[in-house]
């Protein structure tokens, strides 16, 4: 029998995409968000042994969920620490027990985005809690574990014109909106959700255990994102450049947390799409 792959956090944007992909082969966990075939999964009030009986069935487990939001973790660093460190540590040392091999989704936050073009090599320096936490729980992963793979994503975007993130945002905005305004001074390395998905299953079919950076193979301001999305579209609208600072945000983002991505790129079967080809998908998908 083929074993399955759990899916810590199934009701994300990131898991709903593995559940498309890897249909039954995945047994997905939920917390407030109740999906198909879901595992009810409160990782702060529960432990994870008591809701997987059988975890033999498994030849991996992705963990995805956490808070996500930047803000949300700084607004209230006790709750968000409960969940995205002391809850995922509690899980690993559960995954440990059990011998699964994990992947775990850290980012490019944990750079203080001085200088960009951020290698595996060097030494992480966040300056956001979102950013500190993540790291926290990467190091642990690398004291404690063998079977690991921990993948720092650069922002991910989707496709669907609905699902909240970066281009499928602005599609509107175009069709309906003379001016849209957008920061020009902050970098990342934007990366399309179908290549995370099958990056990380390539990884993990090749047990190519450790420390990956995953996202575009360029950094890119909104703007530019921007730019890029209204050529493909041969629109013109007037965009105004402003700066990450002037949103009203709990901490300062860090500049350019662009990442180097070579080291991912030379595992064999890995593909990560340039921007262009996936804009082009998503203009075709439109109404
Ligand atoms: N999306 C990105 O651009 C990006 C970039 C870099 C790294 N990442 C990392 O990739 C992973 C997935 O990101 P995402 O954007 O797809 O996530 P998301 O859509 O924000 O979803 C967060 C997940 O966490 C779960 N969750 C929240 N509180 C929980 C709790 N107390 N117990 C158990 N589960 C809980 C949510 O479950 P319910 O919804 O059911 O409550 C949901 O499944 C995260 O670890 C994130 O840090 C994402």
């Amino acid at each position: 029998m083929t074993k399955k792959i759990l899916i810590l956090g199934g009701s994300s944007f990131i898991g709903s995409h593995f559940r498309v992909i890897l249909g039954k082969r995945v047994v997905p966990t939920y917390n407030s968000r109740k999906i198909p075939g879901g595992l009810k999964f409160d990782a702060v009030k529960q432990n994870l042994a008591d809701v997987i009986k059988s975890p033999e069935i498994f030849e991996a487990a992705i963990i995805l969920l956490g808070d996500t939001h930047p803000d949300s973790c700084a607004k209230d660093k006790i709750r968000s620490r409960k969940l995205n460190v002391e809850s995922i540590i509690r899980i690993i040392k559960v995954l440990k027990k059990w011998q699964l091999p994990l992947i775990f989704t850290s980012t490019e936050f944990v750079f203080d985005g001085l200088k960009g073009n951020y290698s595996e090599r060097v030494n992480p320096n966040p300056i956001l809690t979102y950013g500190r936490q993540k790291l926290e729980v990467e190091k642990f992963i690398q004291e404690n574990c063998h079977s690991y793979i921990i993948v720092r994503l650069g922002k991910v975007y989707g496709s669907d014109e609905g699902d909240g993130t970066i281009f499928t945002n602005w599609l509107k905005q175009i069709r309906t909106e003379k001016n849209i305004t957008v920061a020009a001074d902050q970098v990342f390395s934007p990366v399309f959700v179908d290549d995370v998905i099958s990056a990380v299953l390539v990884l993990l079919e090749k047990k190519a255990w450790g420390l990956y950076h995953l996202g575009n193979d360029r950094g890119f301001s909104r703007r530019q994102l921007l730019e890029l999305l209204m050529q493909k579209m041969g629109k013109k609208i007037k965009i105004t450049g402003c700066s990450i600072d002037d949103f009203p945000l709990i901490e300062k983002r860090p500049k350019n947390v662009s990442m180097n991505t070579a080291k991912i790129r030379k595992v064999k079967g890995i593909h990560i799409r340039p921007i262009g080809e996936v804009l082009d998908l998503i203009i075709k998908k439109q109404p």
